[in-house]
């Protein structure tokens, strides 16, 4: 497995030194005059076929990733919730199940560079599981990785359903081996937007590799209706030297600037944005030509701040409403230079 990323690192390291020099810099340097015209319409800037005119020209890699055979595709993640199954249980509850299976898995990263993946369910991130508040949940976890792996769910719960080694092990919890399975089973608590990752040692490593998700807990009362998205903010560090690479939100850096996200003028948009992140110590959010209302874990339902840009550390997350009053196309992106220049940039495409 360390052979590819191995082979992969002397180009993303080339790009990591090329991309902020040479790349963006030089793409958006040519916005007034005719020099990013030039490379835009001659295609060097990336291939952007599917992309508005002048778009393409963000993106700093050459080539797309093959989303198919990734088994995973961000233009229908952004809109992947998982419901699971639902049932009654005796005493009226909804009782609401998945089945979550660790697999290893190649995933290609960025064009050409493919990284040896721990996954839920054989994407990253792993399934957004999404349930109401008050529901009694049971997740069945299945490793069929090489590794030994855990689901922690943040949450409230009893200490043997946290997913943490050490604690549980005498109930069939705690740490889950290669072929082992356990079954999470508790309470949808409180209201939100959460997380998932595996809490295995060395834990970074476990979290970078790619065993995370998003868990909605919707409020008893539904939100008011929206267009939502689910956006993880992640990265891969792809030479194994504790720093990341690319920096993407759903995995694959400048997908959205490849694939904008189509949303109407005017709709309500929600987007359920979780920052897992490893190894750097903050992430941001920011919306450009627009404001948004802000609610930190989504655990309350009055926004606590309007702003365009907010900062995220590892595993903080939120809920984002806007609105866009303009159709056209509107970036949105880290408002860490670094992180936007390879790869955690994106446009909305607002249609009449
Ligand atoms: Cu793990
Ligand atoms: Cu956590």
């Amino acid at each position: 497995m360390l052979a590819t990323g191995a082979v992969a690192a002397p180009t993303l390291a080339a790009l990591h030194e090329v991309v902020p020099h040479s790349g963006l810099h030089h793409a958006l340097a040519g916005h007034g005059d005719g020099t990013a015209h030039a490379a835009m319409e001659h295609g060097q800037a990336g291939h952007g076929a599917m992309s508005a005119p002048g778009i393409a020209m963000h993106n700093s890699f050459a080539g797309s990733v093959d989303n198919e055979a990734n088994g995973f595709d961000p233009s229908e993640l952004v809109r992947d919730f998982d419901l699971g199954s639902t049932s009654r249980l005796p005493d009226g509850r909804t009782l609401r199940e998945w089945t979550i299976i660790a697999q290893d898995r190649e995933i290609e990263v960025a064009p050409g560079i493919t990284y040896p993946a721990w996954t839920y369910n054989g994407r990253v991130p792993g399934p957004t599981l999404r349930a109401r508040q008050g529901e009694r949940l049971r997740i069945r976890f299945v490793n069929g990785s090489d590794h030994p792996h855990t689901v922690h769910f943040h949450g409230i719960h009893p200490d043997f359903m946290d997913g943490m080694p050490g604690i549980g092990e005498g109930r069939g919890g705690g740490q889950i081996k290669t072929g082992d399975a356990f079954v999470y089973e508790f309470d949808a608590e409180p209201f939100g937007v959460h997380l998932y990752h595996c809490h295995a040692m060395p834990l970074a490593a476990h979290i970078a590799k790619g065993l995370y998700g998003a868990f909605i807990v919707d409020p008893a009362e539904s939100r008011e209706p929206a267009d939502e998205l689910v956006m993880v903010m992640n990265g891969f560090d792809t030479d194994f030297d504790g720093e990341n690479d690319i920096y993407a939100v759903n995995s694959i850096p400048f997908h959205y600037v490849e694939h904008p996200i189509k949303v109407k003028r005017g709709e309500l948009v929600r987007i359920y944005l979780v920052n897992l992140l490893e190894y750097d110590p903050i992430n941001s959010f920011h919306i450009h030509a627009n404001f948004f209302d802000y609610y930190p874990t989504g655990t309350r339902l009055e926004p606590t701040e309007y702003t365009d840009t907010i900062v995220q550390g590892q595993a903080q997350r939120g809920v984002l409403e806007l609105r866009f009053p303009y159709a056209g196309h509107f970036m949105f992106h880290a408002h860490k230079t670094e992180f936007a220049e390879l790869g955690w940039l994106g446009f909305f495409e607002v249609e009449e």
